[in-house]
C-alpha cells in the first residue's frame, strides 16, 4: 500500500519541511493537485510549484491533472520532475493518444474518474494504464466528505481489472481517513491520497503514521 499526501492541504510556504515529515511518517509517493479554474472550480498550482516539490525530496511525485487542455502541459510538468502523471477522461477527449505520450516521456500514466463517471469509461483504455484513479470527492477541493459509494466502485474496479487480468493500480482521492482507509485497502485500493488528514492535523509525521497504521 501506498500512502500519498496531497500537498493541497499543506503550508505553501513551507513545503519541502512538509513533505519531508509526511515522509518521516512513512508516505511514498506525493500527490500534487494542479487545477485550471475550467475544468474544476478552483486554481492551484502550475510546473513551478511540481519543481519545488522535486527539489524538496526523492519520492516519486504523482500529478494529477484537474485541467482541460491535458496535451499542452504534459512536456512542462515532466520537465518540472513528474513521475506519474494522471489526467481525467471527462477533460480529455483523445484519451489514447494523451496516454500514448506520457508513455513516450517516461511517465507513469493514470487516468482518473470523477464520482458519476461509470466504470466503463476506462475499460477501453485501461490496458494502457499504470493506475486508475477513482475520485471519492468531485474534484476541485480539499477537505471534502468521502462518498460512500465509491467504496463499492472501488470493489468493482478492482474486479473488472482481477477479470480482464490488468496490471493497473487503483488510486483512491479525496476524504481519506483513519476510519475508512483500511476498508479502502480491503476494497482493492492500493493507493491512497490523503490531503487534510495528513496535513490538516499539526504533525504530518505523526498523521501519516496514524493512517498506515489504520490501514493495516
Ligand atoms: C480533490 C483533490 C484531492 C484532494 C484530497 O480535488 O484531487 O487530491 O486534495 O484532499 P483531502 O484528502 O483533504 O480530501
Ligand atoms: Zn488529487
Amino acid at each position: 500500500m501506498i500512502l500519498a499526501p496531497s500537498v493541497l492541504a499543506a503550508d505553501f510556504g513551507h513545503l519541502a519541511d512538509e513533505i519531508s515529515r509526511a515522509e518521516q511518517g512513512g508516505a511514498t509517493l506525493v500527490h500534487l493537485d494542479v487545477m485550471d479554474g475550467h475544468f474544476v472550480p478552483n486554481l492551484t498550482m502550475g510546473p513551478a510549484v511540481v519543481k519545488a516539490a522535486r527539489r524538496a525530496t526523492r519520492l516519486p511525485l504523482d500529478v494529477h491533472l484537474m485541467i482541460e487542455h491535458a496535451d499542452l502541459y504534459i512536456d512542462a510538468f515532466a520537465d518540472a520532475g513528474a513521475d506519474w502523471v494522471s489526467l481525467h477522461v471527462e477533460a480529455v477527449p483523445h484519451l489514447q493518444r494523451t496516454v500514448t505520450r506520457l508513455r513516450e516521456r517516461g511517465l507513469k500514466a493514470g487516468v482518473a474518474l470523477n464520482p458519476a463517471t461509470p466504470l466503463v469509461s476506462v475499460e477501453e483504455i485501461a490496458a494502457e494504464l499504470d493506475y486508475v484513479v477513482v475520485m471519492s470527492v468531485n474534484p476541485g477541493f480539499g477537505g471534502q466528505k468521502f462518498i460512500p459509494g465509491s467504496l463499492d466502485k472501488v470493489r468493482r474496479m478492482r474486479e473488472m481489472l482481477r477479470r480482464r487480468n490488468l496490471a493497473a493500480q487503483i488510486e483512491v482521492d479525496g476524504g481519506v481517513d483513519e476510519g475508512n482507509i483500511k476498508a479502502l485497502v480491503e476494497a482493492g485500493a492500493e493507493v491512497l491520497v490523503a490531503g487534510t488528514s495528513v496535513f490538516g492535523q499539526g504533525d504530518a509525521a505523526a498523521a501519516a503514521r496514524r493512517l498506515l497504521e489504520a490501514a493495516r
